[in-house]
């Protein structure tokens, strides 16, 4: 059966790495979170006084080359998880504090030239599920399957402050959906690769679309063109 790479974009908490997760699964692709990789970057320059007032671009960008950044396998939850500098920093990532900061960081274009190489290079083959804000467009623009995501930034708001609370942070809601919308406001402007639909990715609003619907939808549509392919 021939293999075909799958782009999911979209807006902040809208369940993309769920749905890809759930693809990469039932077809045995690998699955690429591309924003775990902005996140490490983001802790990275959190834990190296790159973050005071402001972002020390200039800074940051300096230690960009010896930056090592990839994905490994953790044997103890099944998943592949972010490694920075050899070390799994996939905890650490997903504070509502690196949230903050991320999207400034994402918006270097060092930092993307960077991040897009590698993720690149690692959806060379065939076979991969990776989600993001510019993968359709910029990272691979050969998918033959891509999704744009979204949903109310208020259900958005209520996932991500469900999952944060989950996890033990303390946080409020109004927090959560004020970091929601700016980070939209900061990818959507940006000037390297902002966030946009490519003008052949499905547009999917999961406002009121339960996981499985959501799941199965998208499965008959990747179904739908791995049957014309073969
Ligand atoms: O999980 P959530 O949708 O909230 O965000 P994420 O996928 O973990 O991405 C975190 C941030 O990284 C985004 O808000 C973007 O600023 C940035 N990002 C990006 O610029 N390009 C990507 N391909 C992926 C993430």
């Amino acid at each position: 059966m021939k293999k075909i790479s799958i782009a999911i974009d979209g807006h902040s908490s809208t369940g993309k790495s769920t749905l890809a997760r759930q693809l990469a699964k039932s077809l045995g692709y690998v699955y690429i979170d591309s924003g775990a990789m902005y996140r490490a970057v983001a802790l990275y320059a959190m834990e190296n006084g790159l973050i005071g007032e402001t972002l020390d671009e200039a800074g940051l960008v300096g230690h960009l080359q010896a930056l090592e950044l990839g994905f490994k396998l953790n044997p103890e939850t099944g998943r592949s998880e972010i490694q920075l500098n050899g070390e799994n920093v996939e905890k650490q990532i997903r504070t509502i504090e690196v949230s903050r900061y991320v999207s400034e960081v994402a918006a270097i274009p060092e930092v993307r030239e960077k991040l897009v190489r590698l993720q690149q290079a690692m959806g060379a083959e065939k076979g991969v599920v990776m989600d993001g804000r510019d993968i359709g467009t910029v990272v691979l623009p050969g998918a033959e399957l891509k999704l744009f995501m979204t949903a109310a930034p208020e259900t958005r708001a209520a996932r991500r402050y469900k999952e944060l609370l989950d996890r033990g942070e303390s946080v409020t809601f109004e927090e959560v959906l004020r970091n929601v919308r700016h980070r939209d406001h900061l990818d959507s402007t940006r000037a390297t690769s902002p966030l946009t639909r490519a003008d052949d990715a499905i547009r999917l609003d999961n406002s009121d679309m339960g996981l499985k619907e959501q799941y199965e939808r998208v499965r008959s549509l990747a179904d739908r063109i791995l049957n014309a392919k073969k």
